[in-house]
Formats: structure tokens, sequence, C-alpha cells
């Protein structure tokens, strides 16, 4: 039962750190397949707290390697800090893996995903201004850059000349900026050659021969699947597919050896950026939850939007990354409401509608239909079992498992590694 897929079910920010983090220590291989330093994971280990970005969660864990799969866009700067301050808190990061097809976000992409948020005002999809969607756009464009160019100044120069030609073009003209020198640019990347080298590697090579020797590889995805380009609520969107396909395609290893599928899962729901989001609340129950879930975001610092669970949105995931499990993160989160309101459906122009419209307008139109579920006082953060949790928690999650179309197998009661029920073992 090799490999595992562990991704958002939602809008991201679910918990996927926590969850990561907590299997690590008992596999061989974290991977992040996909999106790039626009993710914040936090991990609680003890008293100590990391924010990781573009590191896997697994870095944490000393028996695991950490890899970046080919499907990631690396900022090396970026990368370089976040070894820095890991080191500093003695956690080794030797056993770093960095796939040589990776595409680097180059300076210029951070520039363009700026400029471009700002010219395009109060339609802007309120990204994290880290150059993601640019990067991607030269990827699908055949103008990016990728790791293994660092190592050869010609084709650099080169790549990064094809890269610049239009862009500048764009930000001169459109965007009434300065233009990019090419040798600048060429310099800076070539100032990462040496230290990244040590950590590049055929990761598709290294994953697939682990796969055949029978150790287990965890896919860790960004963001989350209302996210995805393809699958999420386009426009609004990151640029790459943190659905299950992703992990296919941004690690290289094919479908029929990934095992297991688990969607991470918030007893509610949040969002970060523009676009819909039916069951967002503006009301002090919102402001409740983004209180006492600490929902604010790990890179960008911003106020999360706050609303009910949506089970509309969970059975799509399920559907889309034919998902096995959930891990039910935040349920401590809940405490203390009388009575928690669930969307069960939505109504769309006098309709009732149990599943995701394909339609981006009937999205907007959509409004939730609530169930009112009954709440509990008790603390839960020490509850080891399920069997620990109150009559109407468990009432609660065997709720929202029916309502979500796959076994909810962990349950998190806190934000560290041990407030975690384990209800069904996930290797
Ligand atoms: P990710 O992007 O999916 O890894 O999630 P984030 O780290 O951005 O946001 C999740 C937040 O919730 C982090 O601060 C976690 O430490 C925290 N967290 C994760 N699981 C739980 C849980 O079960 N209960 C509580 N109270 N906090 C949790
Ligand atoms: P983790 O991995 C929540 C959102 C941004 C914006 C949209 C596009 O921590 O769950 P981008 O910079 O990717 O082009 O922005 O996607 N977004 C996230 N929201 N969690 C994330 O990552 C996100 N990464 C990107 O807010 O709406
Ligand atoms: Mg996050």
């Amino acid at each position: 039962m090799p490999a595992l897929v562990l991704l958002g079910a939602q809008w991201g920010d679910e918990g996927k750190g926590k969850a990561t983090d907590l299997l690590g220590g008992s596999v061989d291989y974290v991977v992040r397949y996909q999106g790039g330093n626009n993710a914040g994971h936090t991990v609680v280990v003890g008293d100590q707290k990391y924010a990781l970005h573009l590191l896997p969660s697994g870095i944490l864990s000393p028996g695991c390697t950490p890899v970046i799969g080919n499907g990631v866009v690396v900022d090396p700067s970026v990368l370089f800090s976040e070894l820095n301050g890991l080191n500093d808190r003695g956690v080794d990061t030797s056993k770093l893996l960095i796939s040589g097809n990776a595409h680097i976000i180059t300076p210029y992409n951070v520039t363009v995903d700026k400029v471009t948020e700002r010219f395009l005002g109060k339609r802007k999809i309120g990204t994290t201004g880290r150059g993601i969607g640019p990067t991607y756009a030269d990827k699908i464009n055949r103008v990016g850059i990728r790791v293994q160019d660092l190592y050869d100044e010609s084709i650099l120069t080169q790549k990064v000349e094809a890269a610049l030609d239009g862009k500048n073009q764009l930000l001169t003209k459109v965007f009434n900026r300065r233009a990019i020198e090419v040798g600048q640019v060429v310099e800076e990347l070539l100032g990462y050659a040496d230290r990244l080298k040590p950590y590049v590697a055929d990761t598709v090579l290294v994953l697939n021969q682990a796969l055949e020797e029978d150790k287990v590889v965890l896919f860790e995805g960004g963001q989350g699947t209302l996210l995805d380009i393809d699958h999420g609520t386009y426009p609004f969107v990151t640029s790459s597919n943190p659905t299950a396909g992703g992990a296919c395609t941004g690690a290289g290893v094919g479908p029929t050896k990934i095992s297991r599928v688990i969607g991470i899962l918030k007893a509610y729901t949040t969002r970060v950026g523009s676009g819909p989001f039916p069951t967002e609340l503006f009301d002090e129950d919102g402001e409740a939850l983004r209180r006492i879930g600490g929902e604010r975001g790990v890179t960008t610092g911003r106020d999360r939007r706050c609303g009910w669970f949506d089970a509309v949105i969970a059975r799509y995931a399920t559907r889309v990354n034919g998902l096995t499990d959930f891990f039910l993160t935040k349920l401590d989160v809940l405490t203390g409401w009388e009575q928690i309101p669930v969307c069960v459906a939505y109504e769309i122009d006098g309709k009732r509608v149990e599943e995701l419209p394909y339609s981006q307008t009937d999205f907007h139109h959509a409004k939730p239909i609530y169930e009112n579920l009954p709440g509990w006082s008790e603390d839960i953060t020490k509850a080891k079992t399920f069997a620990d949790l109150p009559k109407n928690a468990q009432a609660y999650v065997k709720a929202l498992e029916e309502m979500s179309g796959a076994p909810i197998s962990a349950i998190g009661v806190g934000p560290g590694r041990t407030e975690t029920i384990e209800v069904n073992s996930f290797l």
C-alpha cells in the first residue's frame, strides 16, 4: 500500500501541514507535486511551531526524504531562506531532493503577478503575489526556466531572453514599468546554482524506484480542490492542479501506484482571496470562527473568510479526487455553539440543487440550505478516541461523513501532532 495522496478538500488551509507531519514519521518520502510558496502549512510539534511554504511538511520527520517534484514552481530565494530558518532551529534538511524539471519563479514573474493584480482592480483574484500564475503561464507557453537550466549559462541566457521579449513589451507599454534586463536576471539566477546543486535529482526515477521497493510515499498537496485550475471556482483559483491527478503529473508517478487519497476537510469552511463562497458568514458567528480558529493566512497575513461547513463541496471533492478517506480538522473550534448549521444543498434560482453546479453563474447565485445539528460545550481537545467525544460531537462527525461520501478516518481536536483521534489507520 505504498503511495498516498493527501490534499485539501476545500479552498486550502484545511490543516494539510499538520496531517502530513503526523504521517511523516511513518513514511519514507513526502512529495510536493504542485504549487509553490503560495502555500502556508503550519506544523506544531510540542511547543515548536513551524510555518512551511515551499518545503514538504515531511521535512520535520528525520526518517523521511522530502521531495519537490517537477510540478512545483520554485523561488530559490524563498527556498534558501526557508532552509536557513529550519537549519537555525536544528532541523536537518540535507535529504531534500528537487526535480531538475521543476520551474523557477523568476523575479520578473513576481513583478508580473503584482502588476497584473493591480491592473485587474476590482476584478483581481487576490493572489498571494508570489509569482505563481505567471510562472505556470510561462511553463505552458514554453518560455519557462527550469532548475536544470541554471547549469548551462548559454541556454539560460537564451531562455531568459525569450521569456523577457514579450514581457518587456507588456511591462513598458501596458503597465508603464521599466524593462527588465536579461543580464541582471541571468546573474541572479546563476547565483543560486551552486547552493541548489546538491539537492537536484531525477526525482521521477527516485520515486518510482522507491515504490518498486515497497517504500511508502506520501504526496502532499498545496491549496485545495476548489482552487484547482480545472476543477475549482475558475477564475478565482490557483494556477495548478492540487486535485489527486496532479500528484501523477506533478511527480511522474502513474495512477495505478496510488492506493489511497485522503481529503483534508475543515469542520467548517474558510477561503482567502476573491471568489464565490456560498456559506460565508458576515456576522458574529463568522467573526467567532475566525477568532477561535485563528483564521489568518500563514503566507500573506490576510484574514480568512469564514463560514459553515458545506457538504456540497465535500461531496464534490470526494468525486473529483476519488477520495478514499477524510481527515476532519478543527472540530475543537466548533465547541460552544448550541446549534451548528451545515449546508446540505443549495437553492439556485428557486430550485434545490444537491451537487456543485458546473456553471459559474449558478454557483455565484447559490444560496445555502442549512440543517441545524445540535452542538456541544465540553472541551474535546484531550479526546483520544471517538468514544471520548461528547455524543453531539460524534453525531456531527457521523452526519458530515454521511453527507460527504467517504469515511472520516481521523479527527483533529487541536493543532498539535498528538491532538488527533485516529479512527482508521492510514498505513
Ligand atoms: P494548510 O495550509 O492546509 O497546511 O493549513 P494551515 O496551516 O494554513 O491552517 C491550518 C491551521 O489550523 C494551522 O494553524 C494549524 O496549526 C491549525 N490546525 C490544524 N489542525 C487543527 C485542529 O484539529 N484543531 C485546531 N484548533 N487547529 C488545527
Ligand atoms: P495552502 O497550501 C489558501 C489562493 C489565493 C488566491 C488564489 C490564487 O496553505 O492551503 P496564487 O498566489 O496561488 O496565484 O493565488 O489562491 N491561495 C490559497 N488560499 N491556501 C493556500 O495554500 C493558497 N494558495 C493560494 O489567496 O485566492
Ligand atoms: Mg495554509
